[in-house]
C-alpha cells in the first residue's frame, strides 16, 4: 500500500518506520522540504520488501488512499482545508494529542474528541480514523516495549477503513485493537493525557506505552 504522511517530525519518523518496515510505501508532504528530504534519508533505511520513501512539498497531489496527519492538532483545520478537493474517498488517519500548553487540558468541547471535529469538517465520503495517539513516536522508532509489541488503539465509524488502518499497523509488527466508533476517540485523547502526565513518575524516557495484557 502507499501511504502519504503529511509532517515530517516526530510522529512521522515513528509511523514512518513501522509502515516502512512492514513493506508499505511512503509518501512526506513537508513545508520544510530539507528537513522532510533529511528525514526520508534516515527512513529509507528502514525500507522492506521494496518499499519507497519520496517527499513532496505541502498540498501536492495525494494520490494515496490512506493519508495520515502527523501534525499538531491546532494545524489540523487548515491542512483540512488546503487538501479540500483530494480528500474524498481517503482514509484520514487523525493522531493527535489536543492538549492546551498552558492549563494541560483537552482543547475539544467535552463530549468531543480532536478527531470528531475534525470529522466535522472534512469533505463527504473522508473516513477519518482515529490511531496512534496513545504511541509516542521513540517507541514506533523501536517497534517494541520491553520485548511487548506495542498496542495500537482503532477508533472509526467506519469499519473497512479501521481494517484498512489495522492491517498497516499489523504489518509494521504492532497490534491493532479497534476500540469502536470514533466517538471512542475522546477516550483515547484522555488516557493519553494521563499517560503524558505520567512521564515524570515513570522516568522512561518517553519509553512507556499503553498495552492491554490479557
Ligand atoms: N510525539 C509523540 O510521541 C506523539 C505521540 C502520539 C501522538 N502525537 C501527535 O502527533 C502529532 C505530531 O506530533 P510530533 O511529535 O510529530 O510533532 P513534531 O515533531 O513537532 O512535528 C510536527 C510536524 O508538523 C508540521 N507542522 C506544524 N504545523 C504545521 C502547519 N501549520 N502546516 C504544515 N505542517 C505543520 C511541522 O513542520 P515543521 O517541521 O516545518 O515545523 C512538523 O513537520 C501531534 O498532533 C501530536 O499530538 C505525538
Amino acid at each position: 500500500m502507499k501511504v502519504t504522511i503529511i509532517g515530517a517530525g516526530n510522529m512521522a519518523r515513528g509511523i514512518g518506520t513501522r509502515l516502512l518496515a512492514g513493506g508499505h510505501s511512503v509518501t512526506l508532504h513537508a513545508r520544510n522540504m530539507e528537513k522532510a528530504q533529511a528525514l526520508a534519508g534516515e527512513l529509507s533505511q528502514e525500507a522492506k520488501g521494496g518499499a519507497k520513501v519520496e517527499v513532496k512539498p505541502l498540498g501536492d497531489s495525494l494520490p494515496d488512499e490512506v493519508v495520515i496527519l502527523a501534525v499538531p492538532y491546532s494545524a489540523e483545520a487548515s491542512l483540512v482545508e488546503k487538501y479540500r478537493d483530494q480528500l474524498p474517498g481517503s482514509i484520514l488517519v487523525e493522531i493527535s494529542n489536543p492538549i492546551d500548553g498552558q492549563t494541560f487540558e483537552l482543547i475539544p468541547p467535552p463530549g468531543s474528541s480532536a478527531s470528531e471535529e475534525i470529522a466535522k469538517i472534512v469533505p463527504q465520503d473522508t473516513k477519518v480514523v482515529k490511531a496512534f495517539n496513545t504511541t509516542f513516536a521513540s517507541t514506533l522508532v523501536q517497534g517494541q516495549v520491553k520485548g511487548q509489541p506495542i498496542d495500537v488503539f482503532i477508533a472509526g465509524d467506519d469499519e473497512a477503513a479501521k481494517a484498512t488502518v489495522a492491517k498497516l499497523v499489523e504489518d509494521g509488527g504492532l497490534r491493532p485493537l479497534d476500540v469502536g466508533p470514533i466517538r471512542r476517540a475522546r477516550n483515547l485523547e484522555a488516557f493519553q493525557l494521563l499517560h503524558i502526565s505520567l512521564q515524570k513518575q515513570l522516568d522512561s524516557g518517553w519509553m512507556s506505552t499503553v498495552k492491554l495484557l490479557s
